[in-house]
């Protein structure tokens, strides 16, 4: 038997885990003392507990984690594993400039002691080759959203689109796995960031998108500023209509703003992180995942 914890802010998806699992749903409750400290408190697990907890906007969440982790394995549980949609801290995968830390390094390690298993949905893994290699003390279970996502566009009209497009080449395999699932070509742009919100884009020679109706992919979208730039690109080739898909949708309502005024008609992003865009729900591939790796 298998029991999912969740935090409240994330219920409906530990719930939808926990049936697609045949397993318990449990609320873990959160005491917050005057000075800002936090104890979680969680009920009785059964020997393999699973603690659903999508790590965006991490700092307070990383704590309360970590500390629901020894309230787990002090209530019983045998095996712990992590479900986190979204692992945080990848973007800094290297020291860029004299003076900063390298957050991966310090992060993944902290999880990675609090749990036997971690399950992650598309970690941002530009420059680190396999997790395993940063904190290989626990079992990490990458899985992509791209599944859930050509499935949900499949099923839906065929006739949608006319090209998939990626901002960048790191989402060559993201955008690749959706043209394959709805039958259409796709290209990338070529990325330089300029700045935390700001990107240039270049199209590759011969791209063409004149008269097409676009499905741009991405895993995150955080500040828009990627997905806005490649839909004013877009646009100026002569696209006629852009929709956009993502993994984790981190983004607010100034970037969804923008977004809209760039062109991007509809973005719809997948249930790991809690956004008004949520499409996309990951429950079924994630149990499919637990189900395989421990032979439930
Ligand atoms: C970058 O490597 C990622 O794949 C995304 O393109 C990026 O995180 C999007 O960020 P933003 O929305 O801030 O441009």
């Amino acid at each position: 038997m298998i029991s999912v914890h969740g935090f409240p802010e994330s219920l409906a998806q530990a719930g939808a885990l926990a049936d697609a699992l045949g397993g318990v749903l449990s609320r873990v409750e959160t005491h917050r003392f005057a000075d800002g400290e936090t104890l979680p408190r969680v009920t009785a697990p059964e020997p393999h507990a699973v603690l659903y907890r999508s790590l965006h906007d991490p700092n307070a969440k990383l704590i309360e984690t970590l500390l629901t982790a020894d309230a787990l394995r002090r209530a019983g549980a045998r095996r712990l594993t992590l479900v986190t949609p979204y692992l945080p801290y990848l973007r800094q995968d290297q020291v860029f400039e004299a003076g900063q830390a390298l957050s991966r390094d310090v992060v993944l390690p902290l999880l990675a002691d609090g749990f036997d298993a971690i399950v992650v949905v598309d970690p941002h893994l530009h420059r680190t080759a396999r997790l395993e290699d940063v904190a290989p003390q626990t079992r990490w279970i990458p899985l992509s959203g791209a599944e859930a996502m050509g499935r949900a566009l499949a099923a839906e009209d065929g006739g949608a689109f006319d090209l998939v497009v990626g901002p960048d080449r790191e989402s060559l395999q993201w955008a690749r796995a959706l043209a394959e699932a709805l039958h259409l070509p796709v290209w990338t742009f070529d990325k330089k960031r300029l700045s935390d919100r700001d990107v240039s884009l270049e199209a590759p020679a011969g791209a063409a998108a004149g008269g097409a109706r676009v499905l741009l992919v991405d895993d995150v979208c955080s500040s828009g500023g990627t997905l806005a730039k490649a839909a004013e690109v877009l646009m100026a080739l002569g696209a006629s209509r852009i929709e956009a898909a993502v993994t984790h949708a981190l983004y607010d309502s100034a970037a969804a703003l923008m977004l809209e005024e760039a062109g991007v008609r509809a973005l719809r992003s997948c249930d790991g992180c809690l956004h008004p865009s949520n499409a996309f729900p990951l429950a079924a591939p994630i149990a499919a995942a637990l189900r395989r790796e421990f032979a439930l």
